[in-house]
């Protein structure tokens, strides 16, 4: 029997990672944080002093990089330390962009992402997952919000976790990702024919899981 792969891309706070957990949640998946790579990446280079991202340095890095999960996907360990926090600094926000961007590391990731979903049940979540990562998978899906409501999220979100922010400055930070993910060369975030656009601006996390499952319900069916 095939194994199920679920590909969720779209923009920074469009929910990608609460939808994936509560899907892995419901439907017994692995679920794989590819943002967290790219992330941990970042955060490697940064450890071992590395400015330059060119193909040499980041190849060091990458060879000797461990990337695993715990919890179910929700804690991350770089080289066996626990960077679930980490990663998600400021300063791993401001670095991962130029990490991201490079075509080689994207490689080097991909294939890795690849290897965890041979022969496992799994959602992933990302920018490329339905484009490179799982493009031969049939279950894709793009899943957006408005500018506002995503940076409402975001807000709402850092304040829980008493990061300081304001609205203002974090509505501008999803507009600068945006634009970056969607117009690199290396793989950019694109909304595809062949995946299931979901605006969950209105929606709940149930309802757009519901949304995800009866999809794939149809498609098993031969529906779609
Ligand atoms: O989803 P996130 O904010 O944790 O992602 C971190 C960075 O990695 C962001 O610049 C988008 C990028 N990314 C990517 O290019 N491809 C992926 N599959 C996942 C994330």
């Amino acid at each position: 029997m095939n194994n199920i792969h679920i590909a969720i891309d779209g923009p920074a706070g469009a929910g990608k990672g609460t939808v994936a957990k509560e899907l892995a949640e419901k439907l017994n998946l692995t679920y794989l944080d590819t943002g967290a790579m790219y992330r941990c990446v970042a955060c490697a280079a940064k450890m071992a002093g590395v400015k330059s991202y060119d193909n040499d340095s980041l190849g060091k890095i990458l060879d000797d990089i461990d990337i695993t999960f715990a919890d179910s996907g929700k804690k991350v360990f770089l080289n066996g330390e626990d960077v679930t926090e980490k990663i998600r600094t400021r300063e791993v926000d401001d670095l991962v962009g130029g990490v991201s961007g490079n075509k080689f590391v994207r490689e080097r990731l991909v294939a890795m992402q690849r290897k965890y979903a041979e022969g496992n049940n799994i959602v992933m979540e990302g920018r490329d997952i339905g484009t490179v990562v799982l493009k031969d998978s049939p279950y894709k899906f793009y899943l957006d919000a408005s500018v506002d409501e995503r940076a409402k999220r975001r807000y709402e979100q850092n304040i829980k976790n008493n990061i300081e922010c304001t609205l203002e400055a974090v509505k501008a930070d999803i507009i600068r990702r945006d634009e970056r993910d969607m117009n690199r060369e290396a793989d950019p975030l694109t909304r595809t024919e062949d995946a299931l656009y979901i605006d969950s601006s209105d929606l709940t996390v149930d309802e757009v899981c519901d949304v995800i499952i009866a999809h794939i319900g149809k498609i098993k069916r031969g529906e779609k």
